[in-house]
């Protein structure tokens, strides 16, 4: 009773002080603590800031677990449903009416999902009223449908609030069940959670970890870019469960099914296509060092190698062989061998790897002769361009003043199969190691 009397408080205290939640009352049952999912992923939580997005408070001692989390009454409803066909299943979707985490949120959502195999399930939910970004896929273009499992054996939707309950089939166990949390659909911030059967959750993104099997004690990662600020991030819940937030574009799932991992990552190739299968010398020893100033010097390391018997497959040039630290040039002077140099290695079985950077520079080369690959590629409009769509974005890197190869643009990378099939004329080698595009 007393709790009833303080909460029935804080809220009329509260609705002096916004008129957002004048309205909106969160429904906030009693759940397990690893089902929270927290509504402040941010740092600096309060009970009145959690209170503005219409979230439920509650502190605990316990570390990690969410002191502010989301109520059952955010997210969304089913407005319609449309299943013409046994394979497909599509629904609109509206919001229910309660505060936004951060602004720009999307009332009317479509959610896409089909069978696509026996064992594969998509799943998209997106804007159905202004183009969002998504993600090219140029490999999974072909995609060989071949379902022979109708969509309702393992895909089953809850109306109000929106979920979905995905098992692997009919009557099995469920296997990813979006109902523990509301999603959230803004337009720089979306989230979708889920319940999952076991802990044993593998996978998931490009980041560091300990183990490969991953902590579900409350850890975040990153998806996508372990070395720069994340766009996406899920946490791991030890519900167990799972949370994925982005800033943008949509939400595109597939669920691929099998009764062994091998199987499962079979049935994900079937659909990205299957990895080129590296030179067998690429997995031998490799040296490389920026600055070893001439080709002698670098020769002269060859030869110390091979001298005690070293069995090092690769030798590397850094961007000192080039002129100027400039792409698809080398340096006449202290590299003038440069040509020659894949032949000197492999007399001995050895490979030669040069290293490129793609930052393009805009000055002219030694006695201001044309840099021909900056002269093309401009000719070519091939540069990453500032919002005008055409000047071209200038930056600063090793050459010095440089513009960008914008291999999103079809002509850059027409442009840029020329020059590197007209430098390999020039200098063989066996590989190339393409560094940051900074
Ligand atoms: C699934 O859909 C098929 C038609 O495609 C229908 O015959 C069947 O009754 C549905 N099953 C369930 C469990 O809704
Ligand atoms: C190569 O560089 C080394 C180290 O700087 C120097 O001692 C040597 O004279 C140079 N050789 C040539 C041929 O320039």
């Amino acid at each position: 009773m007393s709790t009833f009397v303080i909460t029935m408080y804080v809220y009329f205290f509260f609705n002096l002080l916004s008129e957002i939640t004048d309205t909106f009352v969160p429904t906030c049952p009693s759940i397990p603590l690893g089902e929270r999912v927290d509504c402040f992923p941010e740092s600096g939580a309060s009970e009145e800031k959690c209170q503005e997005r219409g979230c439920c408070w509650s502190p605990r001692d316990e570390s990690n677990v969410p002191w502010c989390f989301f109520p059952t009454n955010h997210g969304y409803t089913v407005e319609s449903q449309e299943t013409s066909d046994a394979y497909v299943m599509k629904a609109k979707l509206t919001r229910m009416e309660s505060p936004s985490l951060f602004g720009g949120h999307i009332k009317e959502l479509a959610l896409d999902a089909e069978m696509q195999t026996n064992n594969r399930l998509r799943f998209k939910i997106y804007d159905p009223n202004k183009n969002r970004f998504e993600v090219p896929h140029e490999y999974v273009s072909s995609l060989n449908n071949n379902p022979s499992s109708p969509i309702n054996n393992t895909l089953q939707i809850t109306q109000k609030p929106f979920g979905l309950i995905v098992r692997r089939k009919e009557n099995q166990n469920v296997v990813f069940d979006t109902r523990m949390a509301p999603l959230v659909f803004e337009d720089q911030y979306l989230q979708l959670s889920a319940k999952l059967p076991s802990h044993n959750i593998y996978g998931l993104g490009e980041h560091v970890h300990r183990q490969y099997r991953h902590d579900t004690n409350w850890k975040t990662w990153p998806i996508f870019t372990r070395d720069a600020f994340p766009n996406g991030v899920k946490t791991a819940h030890p519900a167990p469960a799972v949370t994925y937030r982005t800033i943008g574009g949509v939400l595109d799932f597939y669920i691929f099914f099998g009764d062994t991992p091998e199987q499962v990552v079979y049935e994900f190739l079937e659909l990205i296509g299957r990895p080129v299968i590296p030179a067998y010398w690429s997995l031998g020893f490799q040296l490389s060092r920026w600055n070893y100033g001439n080709l002698s010097t670098v020769k002269e390391t060859v030869e110390r190698n091979r001298a005690v018997d070293l069995p090092y497959d690769i030798q590397y040039t850094d961007i000192d062989y080039m002129e100027d630290k400039k792409d698809f040039t080398y340096d006449k002077v202290n590299f003038a061998e440069l040509p020659q140099f894949a032949d000197y290695l492999h007399e001995k079985g050895q490979r030669y790897i040069l290293i490129l950077d793609p930052a393009i520079a805009t000055s002219k080369r030694v006695g201001n002769a044309p840099y021909e690959p900056y002269d093309r590629g401009t000719a070519k409009n091939a540069w990453v361009t500032e919002s005008d769509g055409k000047t071209p974005l200038v930056g600063e890197v090793w050459p010095g003043e440089t513009v960008f190869p914008d291999y999103t643009n079809p002509n850059c990378i027409a442009w840029w199969v020329d020059e590197y099939e007209r430098f390999y004329k020039e200098v063989k080698h066996d590989a190339l190691w393409i560094v940051s595009q900074f």
